[in-house]
């Protein structure tokens, strides 16, 4: 069985959750997962695996995410690695959103070649949101609320064992 690292950022929490719930569908496979906020990862040595995820904001990746490939690369390089990105894009079904923050993804993850990508739907609270965050978000028409599919969260995971031949 292996060891998996998934490597998260998260912004506002919502990934927070969405981490855990593939290092808990990776475990009831047996293997060894932990979910880690990036910038504590002091290093991917020692994983047969790794996940990299994290939130796009304003159709970027967080930058963390990038600056964590860059400096890890050649232990990144010699191990399986899968990434997601989260957003309210794929809560909306929007197409051209979905496929901007897929190249966002594989623009933060590159020079790597993921076995596995995907965007999640993620949650908007505007409690959380700083007053130009909710003045931003209102003027794009941003859905409000908990879009995460636990479900397709799960079923993503349980196929990852499978594509990173671990
Ligand atoms: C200011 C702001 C900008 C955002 N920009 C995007 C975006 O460009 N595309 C998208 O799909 N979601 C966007 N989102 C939605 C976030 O990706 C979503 O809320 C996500 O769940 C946040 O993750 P976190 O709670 O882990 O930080 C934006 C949210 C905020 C507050």
């Amino acid at each position: 069985m292996a060891r998996i690292l998934i490597a998260y950022v998260t912004r506002k929490g919502s990934t927070t959750a969405i981490a855990e719930a593939i290092a808990t569908e990776l475990r009831a496979a047996g293997h060894t997962a932990d979910a880690v906020e990036i910038e504590k990862v002091s290093s991917p040595k020692g994983y047969d695996a790794v996940v990299i995820g994290g939130p796009v904001y304003m159709g970027h990746m967080d930058g963390r995410m990038g600056k964590f490939v860059s400096r890890h690369y050649p232990d990144l390089a010699g191990v399986p690695v899968a990434g997601f990105a989260v957003g309210l894009a794929a809560a909306t079904h929007d197409p051209e959103g979905v496929a901007w923050t897929e190249k966002a993804l594989r623009a933060a993850l590159d020079p790597l070649r993921p076995v596995a990508e995907t965007v999640f739907a993620g949650k908007l609270d505007p409690e959380k949101l700083s007053w130009w965050q909710r003045w931003i978000t209102r003027k794009a028409k941003s859905p409000v609320g908990d879009f995460r599919d636990w479900a397709a969260i799960a079923a993503w995971a349980r196929d990852l064992p499978g594509k990173m031949n671990v």
